[in-house]
C-alpha cells in the first residue's frame, strides 16, 4: 500500500529537517507545510548550492511534487513571493506548481511590530518574523485570511481595524511611536495578493483528491509545541504531530495509516530562550557550536548546543507515537574524546524519567548521564553501518533501545547524497 509520511522535528528545531525532507521528497508526489511560518529555517546542499526554505515545503525543490502552503500556517505575503521568485531566478520553477490555502491566515507588518514590543516585555527568543502575533489575532478572532483578500472592500475594513487595534497598543500600552500607513499596507498586501490569486484554492479540498503520494513537514520541533513543548519557551503552533489535522483540515483518521518520523540530531540545540537541562556552557558546547557550524538559519543567531537529551527525545516519540527516527550530525561528534546522552534527570533528590511540564523543575534539573568513549574517527560521508567505528554504532544502538524505535536513517553530512538506510528493506515494506 501506497503511504504518505509525516516527518517531524523531535527536539527544539533545526534537526536538519530540510535536508532529509529534501532526498525523501524524490518518492513523492506532493508536499506539504502545514504549521508555522517563515520563522521556519530549511537548508538543504544540492551539488554544493545552497538553498534556505522558509515558508515553502521543502521538497519542492524536487521538480515533479506539488507544493501545499496549508490552511495552519502563517504566511507572510512578502516573504512567500519573495521566496518563491528567488527560486525561480535559480532555475527552479514553483508558480505553476504551489498552491496555497485560502484559509491560511497572514502576518501582517504590524503583526511584526508587536513581536519586538513583545520580545521587550518578556523575551522569549523569538525570530520576530510576526508568527506569535499573527497566531494571537487568528485565535482572537482578528486575523486576516487569504480568501479575504479576495474582497478588497473587506481586505481595506479589516486592515483598518487591525491598524487601529495595534496602534491603541502601541500608543496607549506601549508608549511608542507608531507609523504604520493603512493605504500603504492595503496597497502592498493587493498587490502581493495579485501575484498568488491564482494560486490560492482550498487545499484540504484538493489533498482529499489527490490520489498520490504525500510527503507533510513539519517546521520546528516537538520540544516546541506549543502544548508539549517547553511553553512559554515555544513557538505559537503545534509543531508536533498533534498539528497535523488543525493544520491541512484533513480529519485524524487520514493520517491512520501514515508513516511518523522525526529528525533528531545526534546531539541537541535550541536557539532563544528557555530550559535546556543538557546544554553545555563551556567550551565543549563552544566546539560543538563550531563543528555543527550551529548559527541560525533564519536569524543568524548562534545556537545553544548540549548533549543528547534521550529524556525530551523519549517525549517526542510518545508524543507523536514515532515508527522511526533518522539521525543527523553525527559526524559533529567524531572527534570528542567522550560523548553523553542523558537518561534521567534528578531533581530534589528524585529520579524523573519522564518530560515534565513543570518549568521551575525543568530549570533545576540535573541530567542524569550516560557516558561513552568517543570514536575519534571521521564518520563524514559514510554510507553503511561497516563504515561506522564500533563505538560510534555503540552510541546509535544505546539510542535506538533506549527509545524503542527503529532509527531508520543516518545521515552523515549536509550535502543530498551524504545518508545511508538503516534498514533499506524494511523501509520499503512500510512505505
Ligand atoms: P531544519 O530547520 O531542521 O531544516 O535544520 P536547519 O537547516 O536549520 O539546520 C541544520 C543544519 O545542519 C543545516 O546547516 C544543514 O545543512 C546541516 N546538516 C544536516 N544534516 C547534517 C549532517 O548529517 N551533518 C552535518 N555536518 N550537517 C548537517
Ligand atoms: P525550523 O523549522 C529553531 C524558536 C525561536 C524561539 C521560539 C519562538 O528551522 O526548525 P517564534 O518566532 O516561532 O515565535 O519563536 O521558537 N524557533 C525555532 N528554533 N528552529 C525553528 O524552525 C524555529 N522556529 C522558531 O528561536 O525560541
Ligand atoms: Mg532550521
Amino acid at each position: 500500500m501506497k503511504k504518505h509520511l509525516v516527518l517531524l522535528g523531535a527536539q527544539w528545531g533545526d534537526e536538519g529537517k530540510g535536508k532529509i525532507v529534501d532526498l525523501l521528497s524524490a518518492d513523492f508526489e506532493a508536499v506539504v507545510r502545514y504549521q508555522g511560518g517563515s520563522n521556519a529555517g530549511h537548508t538543504v546542499v544540492v551539488n554544493g548550492e545552497k538553498f534556505i526554505l522558509h515558508l515553502l515545503p521543502t521538497g519542492i525543490l524536487h521538480p515533479h511534487t506539488f507544493g501545499i502552503v496549508a490552511q495552519g500556517m502563517v504566511v507572510d505575503l512578502d516573504l512567500l513571493v519573495e521566496e518563491i521568485e528567488s527560486l525561480e531566478n535559480r532555475g527552479i520553477k514553483v508558480w505553476d506548481r504551489i498552491l496555497i490555502s485560502d484559509r491560511a491566515h497572514l502576518v501582517m507588518p504590524y503583526h511584526k511590530i508587536l513581536d519586538s514590543l513583545f520580545e521587550r516585555r518578556g523575551k522569549i527568543g523569538t525570530t520576530l518574523r510576526g508568527i506569535g502575533p499573527s497566531y494571537m489575532f487568528k485565535y482572537g478572532r482578528r486575523g486576516i485570511r487569504v480568501s479575504d483578500l479576495e474582497d478588497p472592500d473587506r481586505s481595506y475594513r479589516l486592515i483598518k481595524d487591525n491598524l487601529g487595534f495595534v496602534q491603541d497598543l502601541c500608543e496607549k500600552v506601549y508608549c511608542e511611536n507608531y507609523s504604520l500607513n493603512l493605504e500603504e499596507v492595503f496597497e502592498k498586501t493587493m498587490q502581493n495578493y495579485k501575484k498568488i490569486k491564482d494560486r490560492t484554492t482550498d487545499t484540504t479540498r484538493w489533498l482529499l483528491d489527490f490520489k498520490g503520494r504525500v510527503l507533510f513537514e513539519g517546521a520546528q520541533g516537538t520540544m516546541l509545541d506549543v502544548d508539549m513543548g517547553t511553553y512559554p519557551y515555544v513557538t505559537s503552533s503545534n509543531a508536533s504531530a498533534l498539528g497535523l489535522s488543525s493544520g491541512t483540515g484533513l480529519p485524524p483518521k487520514y493520517f491512520s495509516h501514515a508513516n511518523f518520523w522525526a529528525v533528531s540530531k545526534a546531539y541537541t540545540t535550541r536557539v532563544g530562550e528557555g530550559p535546556f537541562p543538557t546544554e553545555l556552557k563551556d567550551e565543549l558546547g563552544e566546539k560543538l557550536r563550531e563543528r555543527g557550524k550551529e548559527y541560525g538559519a533564519t536569524t543568524g543567531r548562534p545556537r545553544r548546543c548540549g548533549w543528547l537529551d534521550l529524556v525530551a527525545l523519549r517525549h517526542a516519540v510518545e508524543v507523536n507515537a514515532l515508527d522511526g527516527i533518522i539521525i543527523t550530525k553525527l559526524d559533529v561528534l567524531d572527534f570528542f574524546e567522550e560523548v553523553k546522552a542523558s537518561v534521567a534527570y534528578q531533581y530534589e533528590g528524585k529520579v524523573i524519567e519522564h518530560f515534565p511540564a513543570s518549568l521551575s523543575l525543568l530549570e533545576r534539573a540535573k541530567p542524569i548521564y550516560k557516558s561513552f568513549k568517543g570514536w575519534q574517527k571521521s564518520t563524514k560521508g559514510a554510507k553503511s553501518l561497516g563504515e561506522l567505528p564500533e563505538e560510534a554504532l555503540g552510541y546509535l544502538e544505546f539510542i535506538q533501545n533506549y527509545l524503542q524505535v527503529p532509527i531508520v536513517m543516518l545521515s552523515t553530512g549536509p550535502a543530498r547524497d551524504e545518508f545511508f538506510w538503516f534498514e533499506k528493506l524494511a523501509y520499503q515494506e512500510r512505505i
